[in-house]
């Protein structure tokens, strides 16, 4: 016949352009190794049910594991007339071991089997992706632990706004990146029954066990409870997409803050040269592209998000083929996610910490006005609307006379409230100000160093 897999209808074989517009198999072999597990377990459950001989069920495992074997060594020859990986492995069984490859699709259909094997792989992916949050987490902590008592300009609308710790701000990305953890995990659970049994749509009438190939392949919640459901639910792939967003915006927005605090104008880190390009034209030039490019990919991955959610709106149940389209994104999301996060870990591991630029620019911008204002408050019982705007006239003051507040003279304090003593120089400095944060989540050090061992066990314990 002219078609190799329907020639009982179809008598001729695909136009080309169909073919490229069809055939899956470039980019869905990325797939082998779960379709093969999912036809493995599929034919061991219908062997136990007694749907097809046992003999037929060691011959189709014998030829599973070599195919397995053919795809890992480069030797197994994908084919585009084959469309996808299910039809590839299927047709290439037939070749191996004869008409007992003809009993594996008993019971089944591609539309479940492509359902579990794509739930296989993004279940895998979201596991690799929190141990590599895991690994950045690391990251950002020993570097907080280093810079615990490092001070430096906390920012708002990046205007100055108060001394900070490093630390605390490294903890702020851990925080980040530890949600992003807890989402990973949130969305395995609920990704985590299998689809396979549902064949087409409608279940089938052979007496398979749903139940038996879920445990066999993993899924601890067992087989889904809807056949319709299980062909046409994409959710899984939608919310790994979701997740992978949330995190490479994390890592976008730090990748970013690289990019600033590297230029000499800011001057609080070095990147290292390992992730640093040089000009080819200007030779004092030290570029931050690995932190560009991962501030970059965020836009692939949001791409990929917003990408599937447009495939999948108009979707009539069950299965249709648009839903084919979902691969290519989501294996771009997975890459794009796995290499900025193993970008991100090098560069904080990697990074030159210029303590003293930090130092230095925290004692610009007049970033203790807060500390005078609260002093105001507590040593003289002014209420803080009035603290605020003495504070203000101080500013003022010193913004006029080009000086920081601490170079205040006392006397020109005074001008501004009689009850100001000396006393106040105390809380001018960044480094008094960043050690009176003690409030629960504030940049004190001594908090920094609270936090940071809580999540080192945290880390510990799973
Ligand atoms: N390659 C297809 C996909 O990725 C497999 C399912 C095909 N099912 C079908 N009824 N044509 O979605």
């Amino acid at each position: 016949s002219g078609n190799e897999m329907w020639g009982g209808r179809f008598a001729a074989k695909p136009a080309a352009i169909m073919q490229a517009i069809n055939a899956s198999i470039d980019f869905d072999q990325r797939l082998y190794a779960e379709d093969i597990a999912g036809s493995k377990a599929h034919a061991a459950m219908l062997a136990a049910k007694g749907i097809i001989p046992a003999a037929d069920e060691a011959e189709i495992q014998r030829g599973l594991d070599a195919i397995l074997a053919e795809i890992e060594a480069g030797s197994f020859a994908f084919s585009r007339e084959r469309e996808d990986i299910h039809m590839n492995v299927e047709a290439r069984l037939a070749e191996l071991i004869g008409p007992a490859a003809g009993r594996l699709h008993t019971a089944r259909s591609r539309n479940d089997q492509v359902a579990v094997d794509f739930r296989l792989h993004v279940k895998r992916a979201l596991a690799e992706t929190d141990g590599a949050l895991g690994r950045l987490i690391e990251a950002f902590l020993d570097r907080a632990e280093e810079h615990a008592e490092t001070v430096m300009p906390g920012f708002t609308h990046l205007q100055v706004a108060q001394p900070v710790t490093f630390g605390h701000h490294c903890l702020a990305y851990v925080e980040m990146f530890a949600r992003d953890r807890t989402r990973c995990r949130d969305a395995i659970a609920r990704m985590d029954e299998s689809p396979l049994g549902a064949a087409a749509l409608a279940g089938t009438g052979f007496p398979v066990d749903r139940h038996m190939t879920a445990a066999a392949l993993g899924f601890s919640g067992g087989p889904t409870r809807n056949s319709i459901d299980s062909v046409s639910d994409r959710d899984f792939a939608l919310e790994f997409l979701s997740v992978a967003a949330i995190a490479a915006t994390h890592l976008s927005r730090f990748a970013e803050e690289l990019v600033i605090w590297s230029t000499p104008q800011f001057g609080f880190v070095r990147l290292s040269d390992s992730f640093s390009t040089g000009s080819s034209i200007m030779p004092q030039k030290r570029n931050p592209d690995a932190a560009e490019l991962v501030r970059a990919k965020t836009g692939r991955v949001n791409g990929a998000l917003v990408s599937l959610l447009t495939v999948m709106k108009g979707l009539p149940l069950s299965y249709s083929k648009d839903m084919q389209e979902d691969k290519e994104q989501v294996f771009d999301a997975i890459d794009s996610l796995a290499l900025s996060l193993s970008a991100a870990a090098g560069m904080v591991r990697d990074m030159r910490v210029d303590a003293g630029a930090m130092r230095r620019a925290a004692g610009h911008g007049f970033s203790t006005a807060t500390d005078l204002a609260d002093w105001l408050v507590r040593e003289l019982g002014l209420p803080f609307r009035e603290a605020h705007h003495v504070t203000g006239r101080a500013v003022a003051l010193a913004e006029s006379a080009g000086t920081g507040l601490e170079d205040l003279s006392l006397d020109a304090l005074r001008t501004l409230h009689p009850g100001i003593t000396d006393a106040v120089y105390g809380v001018l400095g960044v480094d008094a100000s960043v050690r009176s944060r003690t409030s629960f989540g504030g940049t004190a050090p001594a908090n920094v160093r609270r936090e940071i061992a809580a999540w080192r066990e945290r880390l510990a314990a799973r």
